[in-house]
């Protein structure tokens, strides 16, 4: 495909990765990780809805798809019908699913994550994003840093010792490794909305009094060691890139001071290339925004942050409007844009961006079974 000159959204982008090499997308829209709970025995194996979900957003032009929240280990899933990166059964069932997004063109992130005590959870039923399943619908204890409910609605947990800890780490590696026989072209850790990587680092919650609680460097300490344990073994010709919540939005929370400071350390000395920014997930807070764009100040107080090295910041929240996608990019607020609802509403989103946007014909990323649709 050639580049258009016209739009900077669907120029290629390349996620840095410690050996050069790079990974080069074939524009800059990204598909945001969103859970389907749509695993049909509680074994994590993908299923042909996935297939069909992420089959359509990669036919759709997606420059690369995170496929949704997987659990390292099953009590590392958000909910029983999540995807699982733990068994040789549920490997194979994520690299038939690579397969077909790399057949459409498309590069695929997968984002693993350990929901800690958001764990367990029952989001599939309509209106009920809190609570925890029952045993029947396959629910367990939660597991998090301290033995406190995490949030309003959830049940307490189990705080895990330092041992706890070092499993869990060893899980993410685990899981990375796996990601990679899958052929996944990156892996996104998920330390954000409230899951245990984020509950870790934010002193809302985390009231821990050992190595891994207490100072800012201490509660950076479960996320440094993740990501250290998952660069040790992903290759490095692939981008590493991690979610975070950039603020807390409440006083006395994790704000973009304090995340980008430790962003910074993580691409200067621990291997990450590519930082996604949302915000939010540990308290109900009428200061969380919403509308178009609306974490693109965060995502440009990053870039700032980050400014002077290679590393990808692409932002969530709110992009719907292909022209607004552009001017975020042309604005250098951010590299690229991850969309999340926007492309359930029309998986071909970025097909129907570069039309709207003036892209050559020849180089609108639809797939050729659907270029005549008049994009
Ligand atoms: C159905 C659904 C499932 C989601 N699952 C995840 C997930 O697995 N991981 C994650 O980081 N965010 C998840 N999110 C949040 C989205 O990735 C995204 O950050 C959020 O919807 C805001 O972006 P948008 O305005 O483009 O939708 C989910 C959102 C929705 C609507």
């Amino acid at each position: 495909m050639t580049t258009d000159n016209h739009s900077t959204l669907f120029s290629p982008l390349t996620i840095a990765s410690p050996d050069g090499t790079g990974l080069t997308l074939r524009n800059r829209t990204i598909l945001s990780p969103m859970c389907q709970y749509a695993v049909d025995q509680q074994d994590g194996v993908a299923t042909d809805w996935h297939l069909q979900h992420y089959g359509a957003m990669a036919a759709g032009g997606f420059g690369m798809l995170t496929v949704e929240s997987t659990g390292v280990c099953p009590v590392g899933r958000i909910s029983p019908r999540d995807l699982g990166m733990y068994t040789d059964e549920q490997t194979a069932s994520h690299r038939h699913l690579v397969s077909f997004i790399h057949a459409q063109g498309a590069a695929a992130a997968i984002q693993l994550n350990h929901a800690g005590g958001r764990g367990s959870g029952r989001p599939w039923l309509p209106g009920l994003h809190t609570g925890s399943a029952s045993k029947e619908d396959g629910g367990w204890h939660t597991v998090g840093m301290t033995s406190e409910s995490v949030m309003e609605g959830y049940e307490p947990t189990m705080a895990l010792d330092n041992a706890g800890i070092k499993q869990i780490v060893a899980s993410f590696a685990q899981a990375a490794q796996r990601a990679d026989a899958a052929g996944y072209d990156a892996v996104q850790i998920h330390a954000a909305h409230g899951y245990l990587l984020h509950e870790s680092l934010s002193p809302l919650v985390n009231t821990r009094t050992d190595e891994y609680g207490g100072s800012t460097e201490n509660r950076s300490r479960f996320i440094c060691e993740v990501v250290d344990a998952v660069r040790a073994v992903w290759p490095d010709s692939k981008p590493l890139g991690i979610r975070i919540s950039a603020t807390d939005w409440v006083e006395d929370g994790l704000n973009i001071a304090t995340t980008s400071s430790l962003m910074r350390n993580l691409v200067d000395n621990h291997g990450v290339t590519w930082v996604d920014v949302s915000s939010g997930g540990l308290a109900n807070t009428p200061l969380q925004p919403s509308g178009p764009g609306f974490h693109a100040i965060l995502g440009a107080q990053m870039k700032e942050a980050l400014a002077g090295n290679n590393a990808t910041v692409s932002v969530v929240g709110g992009v719907s409007s292909p022209e607004q996608a552009e001017t975020m990019l042309r604005t250098h607020q951010v590299d690229a844009v991850s969309i999340g609802r926007a492309a359930m509403r029309n998986p071909h989103w970025p097909a129907m961006a570069a039309g709207k946007l003036g892209v050559a014909k020849e180089n609108i990323p639809a797939a050729p079974q659907y270029w005549r649709a008049q994009w």
